[in-house]
């Protein structure tokens, strides 16, 4: 069960959080055994010994934010999937917000985005990384954030965004076989925090709700593991797609789609 310091009670109970803390008081038997406390500059933190060896977890855009301050624009168009993106400013819904690396990458970009994170623990620490003073306005701007879960949404409302946005989704790998320790960490970090969540959504759910809307691209990741072929899943659900594009990382590959 995650249990919460009164001082970070207290931070998570301001405007900007209240609705989100609303539902984690609603989901909070359900977390793994944690805790939320503030950290030295009263930003929130996550203590969790037992998956992060007793090292608290903050979601940090700092080291993002410094390589972007010595990266050129270039380099940040080398990047996989802002590759992908192309130059042309899109409007982005996130539908698996996460950590926000995508989403903040992205932002920095120049694109907008649209996020969403069902898990509130996560979008909790989410929103608090956007709002720490060192954050660069420009992404500030860019990127809002919204605790919901994405496939819940119904044409009324994704007809709100402009009739050219792109749905990009990342689930969560089922079968993590990445290289790096430290990505290991972060996404079964990720999957222990959603554990218990009946909230989270595979695949098939995102598909659907892309087939029935006017959307016309998304851009899923995937992992070599996953063998589920979006293009097959959507022709299921009467929707036909072409693959546009994609781009191949180790062990994983960004896929986009285009509606024939
Ligand atoms: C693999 S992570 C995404 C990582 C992210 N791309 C990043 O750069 O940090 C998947 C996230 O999607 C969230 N998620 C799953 N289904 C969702 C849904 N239907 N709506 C919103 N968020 C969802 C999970 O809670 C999890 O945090």
């Amino acid at each position: 069960m995650l249990t919460i310091t009164a001082a970070a009670e207290i931070y998570c109970q301001q405007a900007h959080f209240a609705s989100i803390y609303q539902t984690l008081n609603h989901y909070i038997n359900s977390y793994p055994d944690c805790e939320l406390q503030l950290d030295d500059n009263g930003f929130l933190q996550l203590q969790a010994d037992k998956i992060l060896a007793k090292k608290p977890f903050t979601i940090q855009f700092s080291n993002l934010i410094k390589r972007l301050h010595h990266i050129q624009q270039r380099q940040l168009h080398g990047e996989f999937l802002i590759k992908l993106l192309g130059k042309q400013q899109l409007f982005i819904i996130d539908g698996t917000a996460g950590f926000g690396r995508d989403s903040f990458l992205m932002a920095a970009a120049g694109h907008k985005i649209q996020a969403y994170e069902q898990n509130p623990l996560i979008a909790l620490l989410l929103i608090d990384a956007l709002n720490k003073p060192y954050q660069d306005p420009r992404i500030l701007t860019a990127c809002k954030l919204v605790n919901i879960s994405a496939t819940r949404l119904n044409s009324e409302q994704l007809a709100n965004y402009p009739e050219d946005a792109t749905l990009y989704i990342d689930p969560m790998f089922i079968h993590e076989q990445r290289k790096k320790v430290k990505t290991e960490k972060y996404s079964q970090f990720l999957q222990s925090l959603n554990q218990h969540n009946s909230h989270t959504d595979s695949l098939p759910n995102f598909l659907t709700l892309f087939a029935e809307s006017r959307l016309e691209t998304i851009i899923i990741k995937q992992s070599d593991h996953d063998s589920r072929d979006a293009a097959l899943l959507l022709n299921h659900l009467g929707q036909k797609v072409r693959l546009h594009q994609h781009v191949m990382g180790s062990g994983f590959a960004f896929r986009k789609y285009n509606k024939c």
